[in-house]
């Protein structure tokens, strides 16, 4: 694999972005087996990988795998697309809140398709027993993806009352449009460094996702206020940390801080360690889960 991924570096570097490069390996469907492994077919030797290593290559190169093809009776022929990473939303320059509006490259983006970010939403969702909690908050709601799961999820949704707040106005018109038929679904267009000033009480569950990071949130000094402030004695929490990037369509595994051409994750364990002891120190249950992005879930021990 070493010797791979320095051909394929180096094969890469010659082609502009969403040119294809094509190798011919064995055909991993015909074997089961550990990656490594040697198997000698008509005299000559191939190595056993599997798709998840190619998958994974792929995506570590700046590359997307499209699917492969047969090319003989033992072997295929895997083929990376390079990425084009200029096309990320990260680097798209519109106003402050509407960074993540109707009319940006985030809007493409589908998180509840992305299985790994869903299964462990969901997991978490099932973690704080959705339907015990009645009054659910979510802190840069956008349009509203992450009621999505919870209506799909929930036993009765009319026995819930869900509120979304973001600054970002165009986001929040498509929720209101989105979730029109749901009375107890409420949005509001509103800066979370204000939140006081909405007065919207305490909930049982608060959900916030991929925000409380942002840089005009100061991301310790927001979570204790919000756990003092608007969380239940009794009631958990649900943070989501991504730990990936949007690039070219695909969700590219690894957290991206400023000054760095890889993925370093510093900032994302120091938020999600801060996190975890103080939600504990408030007499919380904390656990971590999750891959692209990150899951802390917070039941309180007192119920
Ligand atoms: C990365 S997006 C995440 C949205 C959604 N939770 C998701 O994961 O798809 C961050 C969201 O937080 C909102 N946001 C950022 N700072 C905010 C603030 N100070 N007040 C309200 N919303 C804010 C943005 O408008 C955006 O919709």
């Amino acid at each position: 694999m070493t010797h791979i991924i320095s051909q394929i570096t180096a094969s890469l570097e010659k082609i502009q972005a969403q040119e294809i490069i094509e190798f011919e390996v064995l055909n991993p469907d015909l074997h089961s087996s550990y990656n490594g492994n040697i198997f000698a077919i008509r005299g000559k030797e191939y190595v056993y990988r599997g798709f998840k290593s190619w998958v994974d290559l792929a995506q570590l190169l700046g590359c997307k795998m499209l699917t492969p093809t047969k090319l003989t009776e033992h072997t295929i022929c895997i083929s990376y697309k390079k990425l084009n990473h200029d096309s990320s939303f990260h680097k798209s320059i519109t106003d402050k809140e509407e960074k993540y509006g109707q009319n940006s490259i985030f809007n493409e983006i589908h998180k509840n398709e992305e299985s790994a970010f869903i299964y462990y939403y969901l997991q978490a969702l099932k973690n704080v027993k959705l339907d015990t909690r009645v009054r659910i908050l979510n802190l840069g709601v956008n349009s509203g993806d992450e009621f999505e799961a919870i209506i799909s999820l929930a036993q009765n949704i009319s026995n819930l009352e869900l509120v979304g707040i973001d600054y970002c106005p165009s986001a929040i018109k498509a929720a209101q449009k989105q979730f029109k038929e749901y009375p107890n679904i409420t949005f509001y267009t509103h800066d979370i460094n204000h939140l006081d000033s909405l007065n919207i009480g305490e909930f049982d569950l608060i959900i916030s996702i991929g925000t409380l990071q942002s840089s005009n949130l100061e991301f310790n000094a927001l979570l204790m206020s919000i756990v003092q402030k608007q969380l239940k004695q009794d009631g958990a929490m649900i943070l989501g940390f991504p730990n990936c990037r949007w690039i070219d369509g695909e969700m590219v595994y690894g957290a991206r801080v400023k000054n760095y051409a890889f993925s370093e994750m510093g900032l994302l364990y120091k938020d999600v360690v801060f996190s975890k002891k103080y939600l504990q120190q408030k007499k919380y249950r904390v656990t971590i889960t999750g891959k692209d992005y990150i899951f802390l879930t917070a039941t309180s021990i007192r119920k």
